[in-house]
């Protein structure tokens, strides 16, 4: 049965109302209603602007919700499956910082995947967390790194029974899941919260046939974003509760602490909206998605030199759960790598995926994904396959190492380091001050306190010769390294924060 008060948008209709009074606005933001800025507004449309208001009476603040927010939070939490729901205006990379620097504080553990995203490092360094890595499941096939098991999870608990939290990926960038219910309950028998990010599992909380959502598997926080599988616009998320684990205190100033005191009502309202339609739609249309992905999935895979990961490979690795909707191709056995299909797809067929990785491309489907979209990409990979495959009859030259470096010390403690500029080349051994990355996918190779290899030096060389950017500080070729000399902890002295 369904609630008739999801048909409700509390903070959208408010908004609608606020515009449509036509009032004489002396408040920011300065386009006042969108009466300046006409290039942008021959394109979008005035309403665009008349929506973009900066928290005037009626409408609630973000960061202490009284009224429409609130209401709107609580709509959107039951839908979510939480106790309580907290809108994010600067995506999940917010929830995630406020939920570590909520569950740990300086030098206390916290359990992770060594594949977290960056905004996990980040948090590291403002938080001052000590990280213990898990070393996730390496599938060196594909050259991706997927979920933990639960006997690696376990090991890492039974061993650091200090530790304050576990943080689990639900699910990876590629949809793969770990076994986040045992994972779970073993954490709350030995006493810690249990976080997961999930940026690419907002779906999860509306059709069955996908993987288990962190609120069903018993999980505290949740930070997940709603724009990339739900519908809102690009950096709307939510973070999740339940339970009274959580300091909920500690949060909500946390969080106002890291966001806007000018959230943008666009976001706002487009939560409240995306949150409506999945709770009345969502189930349907994923159902229909999901048809016709198991179809396009099945076509793929009877093309020449193609392979596409389906959920019996998925689980034949040891992994838990794989979402479906995430159309992972493998393209190397046609001689050619992801970075090369990814660029060709886009010139030659207007086709933009989500990402490339040395063997494969990736495709992000949604319940706004169409028949047309799918039957485009198949023609697409049929051409590939009849331009390329046994014509190119050497396969690329693909890395995947995922060598993870060693760690001297907390990310925050090297990020507060003496810093030197060395050439990237030459930055083997050394311990690195900054974060290393491509993006997407936006997991750090190196991140703040892990010692350079020279493995990781020839991985990030790879990316850069296939077109790859790395993000990295500086813009002059050289990385941040600690100035190991002047540096105190270098010399066996603690850091004081
Ligand atoms: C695994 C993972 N976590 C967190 C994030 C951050 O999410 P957002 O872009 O909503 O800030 C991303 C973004 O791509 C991600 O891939």
């Amino acid at each position: 049965m369904k609630d008739d008060r999801q048909s409700q948008t509390p903070f959208f209709t408010k908004l609608k109302e606020y515009a449509a009074s036509n009032p004489t606005p002396f408040d920011v933001p300065g386009h006042k209603l969108g009466r300046i800025n006409q290039e942008m507004i021959d394109f979008t449309g005035q309403n665009i602007f008349l929506l973009d208001s900066n928290a005037p009476l009626g409408l609630d603040t973000l960061g202490h919700p009284t009224g429409v927010i609130k209401e709107a939070m609580q709509l959107a939490a039951e839908a979510f499956h939480a106790k309580k729901a907290y809108f994010l205006v600067n995506g999940t990379t917010v929830g995630i910082l406020a939920m570590i620097m909520t569950s740990a504080r300086a030098k206390e553990k916290i359990i992770m995947p060594r594949n977290v995203h960056k905004s996990v490092i980040n948090a590291l360094i403002l938080s001052g967390a000590m990280p213990v890595f898990i070393k996730p499941d390496l599938d060196s096939e594909l050259g991706i790194a997927n979920g933990i098991s639960f006997s690696s999870a376990k090991r890492a608990i039974d061993k650091h029974p200090d530790a304050k939290a576990i943080f689990i990926i639900n699910p990876t960038y590629f949809g793969l899941t770990s076994e986040i219910e045992k994972i779970t309950e073993y954490a709350h028998d030995a006493g810690m919260l249990v976080l997961a990010d999930e940026a690419h599992g907002a779906d999860f909380y509306f059709n069955d046939q996908l993987p288990i959502c962190a609120m069903d598997a018993g999980v505290d926080i949740s930070a997940t974003s709603v724009h990339k599988t739900a519908g809102s616009l690009t950096q709307s998320s939510m973070l999740l509760t339940q339970g009274d684990r959580i300091d909920h205190v500690r949060l909500q100033s946390t969080l106002n602490m890291l966001q806007s005191t000018s959230p943008s009502s666009l976001l706002i309202a487009s939560l409240d909206v995306a949150r409506k339609q999945m709770y009345f739609e969502g189930k349907e249309r994923i159902d229909k998605i999901l048809i016709l992905a198991r179809k396009a999935r099945k076509q793929l895979q009877q093309i020449s030199g193609i392979t596409v990961v389906d959920p019996d490979y998925v689980h034949s690795r040891g992994n838990f759960e794989f979402d479906e909707l995430r159309l992972i191709i493998k393209v190397s056995d046609l001689g050619i790598t992801g970075f090369e299909a990814y660029k060709e797809l886009r010139r030659k067929f207007n086709i933009q995926l989500e990402l490339a990785e040395s063997h494969l491309i990736l495709a992000v489907l949604t319940m706004a994904t169409t028949k047309d979209d799918l039957d485009n990409l198949i023609l697409a990979m049929k051409d590939l396959s009849k331009r390329y495959y046994r014509i190119r009859h050497k396969l690329p030259k693909v890395k995947f190492t995922y060598s993870f470096p060693e760690t001297y010390s907390r990310p925050r403690d090297a990020y507060h380091a003496p810093k030197l500029q060395v050439p990237l080349a030459e930055a083997g051994g050394e311990i690195a001050a900054e974060m290393l990355m491509i993006y997407p996918p936006g997991i750090p190779l190196v991140i703040p306190g892990e010692i350079i290899s020279e493995e990781v030096l020839e991985d990030i060389k790879f990316y850069i010769d296939n077109g790859s950017v790395l993000h990295c500080d500086l813009d002059n070729g050289c990385v941040k390294v600690v100035d190991k000399e002047n540096w105190p902890k270098w010399e066996g002295e603690e850091d004081e924060f």
